[in-house]
């Protein structure tokens, strides 16, 4: 018998995601035949409570996507058990070890970081730690370098790499596997992704939301350790990435690493010419009123809800070509995107007159709201006109190409993804520790910058695109953030 151990298994982290994602490979019949899965916290209930817990937050999320099945929820509720431990304490973990009998373990830690360490070194005293376990670590391990090597080396005491799976959640989107189908399962886009035909890159995080009371944590991290070191570096080196020998983890992961060794550092003298910090002043979000990040706060605080980053990639393929990151709560939409500008026709034979404007290729990655990656071009426009007119037109490569009327496939969770590839032992969309190391490395030398220069947060209306000078970020260069859709 294999399982799968929740630790915070009551916790928003499982309730919201892991629990209905399993639900979901349930229903899929996606999980391995024999396993358990056993929720791990420390509050004192019984297995019938807390599989009533589950089964509340799995319907509703369920029944919000058409996708409650009682079968499916018959075979998962069989599966599942509840133990109250204390995961800190090897003696606590002892019965945990006995109810799962001699089959391989596969623990994820959905807990404050704080305690990775002492329960990890307790899962080991505990025999949760032999050579075929596994466990799954939440982010943000660590805040910088430093406190990231102090947890990471006593998982490294306890666990092997190979045992180790870091999750970036973004890395089990949809659209994340599908950049890399597109830049590796076609021959059209590769010769082009360089700096003979790209301008520059825009990757936006956008988020309505605001920080309200997640503020304690929030307010020791900021945006830039929140989402760029993790979620966006990881975005970034799937675009710039070299084409790796195969889909096995290290030859991919070898190559995001390299992309990370040759991101120019950010020096104080560089921080207000290449970065922005934000932080959201009151404003509306969804046209209600909302309050500043320091009324939720209560006090005066310098930490950013904003930032926006010109990153430089010093190799061949990518010289002289800018990576633009912007990320920030309380924005006007909830939008992920990517877009690969291309460069512009070396000279136009269309510009004069009024036959209307050549725009430069423009590929769109959208990761949310929608799912779709999109491609401008340039088009006649249909018609008897004397002089040919032009217009952009997009190709879209949405869902929905199975044949007409056909209803795209269930929006997956990304959890599905990742949490099926750690039971399966397929660590190519976790983060391996030295990618995390190299991406501390560069986001810690953009927090020093800031603290050399005195760089202190610009403030926005919370509901606008962040403050004015991420514009000028773009603009100094003679570039601006697309606000076209996807
Ligand atoms: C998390 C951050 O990693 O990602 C949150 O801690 C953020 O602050 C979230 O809201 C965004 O994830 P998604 O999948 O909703 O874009």
């Amino acid at each position: 018998m294999a399982a799968l151990v929740l630790f915070g298994g009551g916790g928003d982290l499982a309730m919201r995601m892991l629990l209905p994602s399993l639900y979901f490979l349930e229903h899929d019949r996606l999980l391995p035949d024999d396993l358990k899965i056993i929720g791990a916290a420390r509050s004192e209930e019984t297995p019938a409570e807390y599989i009533a817990k589950v089964r509340a937050s799995v319907e509703a999320k369920a029944r919000a996507d058409q996708a409650w099945d009682e079968a499916a929820w018959a075979r998962m509720e069989a599966r599942l058990d509840y133990l109250a431990v204390d995961a800190t304490s090897a003696e606590s973990l002892r019965p945990l070890r006995d109810k799962v009998g001699q089959g391989s373990v596969t623990s994820f830690l959905a807990v404050s970081p704080s305690l990775y360490a002492r329960i990890v070194t307790a899962m080991r005293a505990a025999g949760l730690a032999e050579p075929e376990d596994r466990v799954v670590l939440e982010k943000p391990v660590g805040r910088d370098l430093e406190t990231f090597l102090a947890i990471d080396d006593a998982v490294a005491d306890a666990f092997s790499e190979q045992q180790v799976f870091r999750i970036d959640h973004y890395l089990g989107k949809e659209t994340v596997q599908n950049l890399i189908a597109l830049r590796f399962g076609n021959t059209i886009f590769e010769p082009l992704w360089n700096n003979l035909s790209i301008d520059h890159v825009q990757i936006t995080i956008g988020e309505t939301v605001g920080v309200g009371d997640r503020w304690p944590y929030y307010d020791e991290y900021g945006a830039l350790r929140d989402m760029l070191q993790n979620h966006m570096l990881q975005l970034l080196c799937l675009v710039a990435m070299e084409p790796p020998s195969d889909l096995d983890p290290d030859s991919v992961r070898n190559e995001k690493v390299k992309v990370l060794r040759s991101l120019r550092p950010i020096t104080p003298e560089d921080a207000e010419r290449v970065t922005v910090r934000g932080q959201y002043a009151a404003g509306t979000s969804g046209g209600k009123p909302v309050a500043s990040y320091d009324e939720e706060r209560g006090l005066d605080s310098d930490t950013e809800t904003f930032v926006a980053i010109r990153a430089d990639i010093d190799n061949w393929r990518w010289a002289g070509v800018p990576f633009f990151m912007r990320t920030g709560k309380r924005l006007p939409e909830k939008r992920t995107e990517i877009v690969i500008q291309f460069k512009p026709v070396p000279h136009s034979i269309f510009d004069r007159d009024d036959r209307g404007e050549v725009q430069a290729n423009r590929m769109i990655i959208e990761l949310q709201p929608e799912e779709d990656i999109s491609l401008t071009v340039m088009n006649k426009r249909p018609g008897l006109d004397q002089r040919m007119q032009l217009q952009p037109i997009k190709m879209s490569l949405s869902w929905g190409v199975g044949g007409k009327g056909d209803a795209p496939p269930r929006r997956r969770i990304a959890y599905e993804r990742l949490l099926l590839d750690a039971l399966n032992g397929d660590s190519t969309l976790f983060v391996r520790r030295d990618e995390a190391e190299k991406a501390w490395e560069w986001v810690d030398g953009v927090s020093q910058a800031w603290a050399d220069a005195g760089t202190k947060p610009h403030d926005y209306v919370a509901g606008t695109w962040g403050p004015e000078a991420a514009d000028y970020l773009l603009d100094r260069t003679g570039r601006a953030w697309n606000t076209t859709d996807a």
